[in-house]
Parts: C-alpha cells; sequence; structure tokens
C-alpha cells in the first residue's frame, strides 16, 4: 500500500497532538515539519519518535517537495489560507485547522481552487462533527424522532487558551475574527443537526468588545440564524472569559426535544423525548439506572459516547478527524468538511460580521460580491 506523505506545518499546543495522531497511523509517512520555533519543532518531532532532520526552516521547501501528497496546517489562523492556497496551487491536498482563512478575498479564493481542482482533497477541522453525541443527535434528527425542529440553541462559551505562545489569540491581525476562533463549532454542530431538514437563509447578529482579557477583536457574540423552513437557531458564543466549557444543545421540536448540559455531571449530561422513540417521556441516554427505571433499556447510549465538553485538544476527537482526512485522501473522496462543502459554516461567519456591523440581518448564502465590496472597506 502506498503511504501518504505529509508534509506538517506547526508543532504547538493543537499540531503536536495531530502529528502523535499521524504517527500511530501505517498508512502515513511524514516527510517534512515547518515549524518557526525550531527548538519546539525538535522537541515535538523527537517526543513523537521522528527524526529531528525532518525540521525544515521555509514553507517552500514543503510546498515545492514533489513527493508531498498533502499538507497539514496547524499554524496560527492568517497562516492557514497563504499556506492553504500556495499547497493548492502546488497539486497538494490541504488539511487545514479551522478556520480556513482570516480575509474573505482568502476565503473565495480557496473555494475557486478547489472547484478548480476537483481532484484535491481539502477539509476545515470542524472537529465536533467527529464527536459521537452530535453523530447521534444529526441521525435522531434525521430520522424525524423530535418531529420538525423549529428553535435550535448551541453554545460555544469557552476561555480560549492563550497561555505562553499562545498569546497570537488576542492580535487580531492573527486570530482573525473570534468567529473562527471556535464560535464556529457551535455553528458547526448547528448547520449539520439541520441539514436534513433545513438550510439557513439569514443571519441577524451583535457582538460585544472584550471584557475580561485583551482580544482586540470582538469576542463575544449572538448570532440569530434563520432557516428556510421557519425554524430558528440561536448562538451564544464567548471565547473571553468562563468556567469551563459550555457547548450547551437545546433542541425543541414538534415531536420531541434535546438538552446537552456540558456543565452536568455525565449521566445528566443529556436527556431528550420524543414520541417516536421514549413514548414521550424524557430520558437521559448516559443514564442506565433512569433509562431503566423509564422501561426504555434500547434507549441507553453505549458507555463509549462522547461529549463535546472539553476545552483540551488532547481528548478531543483527534484520531477520527485525523483518520476522516487520510481516508478521504485513499478513497478520492469529498469531505463533507472540505473548503467548498462547508462554506456555509465560514459563511455564516462572515455574515455575521458584516450583520454586526451594519446593524442588519444578512442574506444566505452569502451574495460573494456584496461580501467582497463589504471587507475591502472593513
Ligand atoms: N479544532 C480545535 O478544537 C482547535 C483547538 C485548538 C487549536 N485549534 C487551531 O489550531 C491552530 C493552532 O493553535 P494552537 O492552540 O495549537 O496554537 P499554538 O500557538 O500552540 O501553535 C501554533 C504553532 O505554529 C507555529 N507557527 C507560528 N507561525 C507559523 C507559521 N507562519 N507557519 C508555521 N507555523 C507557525 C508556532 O511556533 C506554534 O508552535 C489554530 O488555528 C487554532 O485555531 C483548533
Amino acid at each position: 500500500m502506498n503511504k501518504i506523505r505529509i508534509g506538517f506545518v506547526g508543532a504547538g499546543w493543537m499540531g503536536s497532538v495531530q502529528l502523535k495522531r499521524l504517527t500511530e497511523r501505517n498508512d502515513v509517512e511524514v516527510l517534512a515539519l515547518f515549524e518557526v520555533n525550531k527548538e519546539r519543532g525538535i522537541e515535538v518531532l523527537k517526543s513523537v519518535g521522528l527524526s529531528p532532520s525532518l525540521l525544515v526552516t521555509d514553507y517552500n521547501d514543503i510546498v515545492n517537495n514533489p513527493a508531498i501528497d498533502a499538507v497539514w496546517l496547524v499554524s496560527p489562523n492568517s497562516f492557514h489560507a497563504p499556506q492553504a492556497i500556495a499547497a493548492m496551487k502546488a497539486g497538494k491536498h490541504v488539511f487545514s485547522e479551522k478556520p480556513a482563512a482570516t480575509t474573505f478575498a482568502d476565503f473565495c479564493t480557496e473555494i475557486e481552487l478547489e472547484k478548480a481542482n476537483p481532484k484535491l482533497v481539502t477539509f476545515v477541522d470542524y472537529i465536533l462533527y467527529f464527536d459521537s453525541m452530535e453523530q447521534q443527535l444529526r441521525n435522531m434528527v434525521a430520522k424525524g424522532q423530535f418531529g420538525d425542529i423549529t428553535q435550535i440553541q448551541i453554545n460555544y462559551r469557552h476561555p480560549v487558551n492563550i497561555a505562553g505562545d499562545k498569546v497570537w489569540k488576542l492580535n487580531k491581525a492573527i486570530m482573525g475574527n473570534a468567529i473562527g476562533m471556535g464560535i464556529n463549532h457551535a455553528i458547526s454542530v448547528m448547520i449539520f443537526s439541520m441539514a436534513s431538514q433545513a438550510k439557513p437563509v439569514g443571519i441577524y447578529a451583535t457582538s460585544m468588545p472584550a471584557k475580561v482579557r485583551g482580544f482586540e477583536a470582538d469576542p463575544i457574540w449572538a448570532l440569530t440564524v434563520h432557516f428556510d423552513n421557519g425554524a430558528t437557531g440561536f448562538c451564544f458564543g464567548n471565547i473571553d472569559n468562563g468556567n469551563g466549557y459550555d457547548a450547551f444543545h437545546s433542541l425543541y421540536g414538534t415531536e420531541g426535544a434535546f438538552t446537552f448540559d456540558s456543565q452536568q455531571e455525565r449521566p445528566n449530561k443529556v436527556r431528550y423525548w420524543s414520541q417516536k422513540a421514549t413514548q414521550g417521556k424524557w430520558i437521559f441516554p448516559l443514564n442506565l439506572q433512569q433509562c431503566k427505571s423509564q422501561g426504555l433499556e434500547q434507549c441507553i447510549w453505549p458507555d463509549d459516547t462522547t461529549t463535546p465538553d472539553n476545552g483540551n485538544v488532547v481528548e478531543h476527537q483527534t484520531g477520527s478527524a485525523v483518520g476522516h482526512f487520510i481516508d478521504c485522501v485513499k478513497n478520492k473522496a469529498k469531505s463533507p468538511l472540505s473548503f467548498a462543502n462547508s462554506s456555509i459554516i465560514a459563511e455564516i461567519g462572515w455574515a455575521a460580521q458584516m450583520s454586526a456591523s451594519l446593524r442588519q440581518p444578512v442574506s444566505l448564502p452569502l451574495d460573494w460580491t456584496k461580501a467582497g465590496k463589504f471587507f475591502e472597506n472593513f
């Protein structure tokens, strides 16, 4: 079997975890690491059992290396798009940490390049897609277990890690807008949960400056998303402060409802009711005793069901995300999270910025010409 040969970029907090996941696979070979902090690069290579000689000091050594099949971008946000665009122009597949771009022009270029080069595999790491609770939720919505969804709320309130080298996250020019820093995880959950029933057609958003830490870009957001079936989505985002990880979910439908409270102890984190699946009773699918006492043992979820309630990247579904991208490359398949296929998630971020600034609703899908003019002067 031919191994997929990787050029890796950015061995920081998230990058070192993903590099480790790659080295655990036998269908992958890491050919080079570009990391501007040489000491850190060498230290991380050694820690994952790779040779320090893989460190390169110029990104072009990755782009111009004909042996490399795919470029893996875990650099700070503002470098993702320039590095992705250069890689795609050189015919390389691209794994990009989120956000895919910090400028609207680069976002458009990435999508145009993907469409012009259909053999290229691209991927944006909206990692909650791989969480098993989120997969359960998507399946239940698609099976109509809650009837028609009329309202959906997904929060992302989590004081993102700015310790040590990660202080670049305070800098607007490097971080971009705060929506791309994690609030887009909540947007991705909302869009994928609703995908079987409705598409977003508009957004109204407000934002606030930092209250606690020194973020240059507004880190506090409230997004109202309108869907084509009349349903409304709501997202509270805050990367400025908090006590733990708030990824609260609340879905309401005509025949059921679903609630996830990341701050609860595991047995009580998830509850739902469904006319079809639980005879209209509220059940806690992670709570064996409760399901038994309701006579609904068939509703228990497997012990290894993951829930999205941790800001620690070591505990994220990195193995699944890495495996998904490698499988897409091996099978020459498009990912649902490719730049183009996931573009509505990024568009909601751009539309939110426009809406908050203009103090008016913005239609989706985004009018690229209007948005381009807006961001030229932003
Ligand atoms: N999906 C998630 O849940 C999640 C979680 C954490 C971080 N991230 C993303 O991962 C990326 C990295 O974040 P982090 O927290 O690991 O930050 P970090 O600062 O720990 O790591 C960034 C690394 O990139 C290196 N670097 C700086 N400039 C570079 C350049 N021009 N090219 C290549 N490397 C460069 C730095 O030296 C550092 O080692 C960010 O885009 C962030 O949004 C995603």
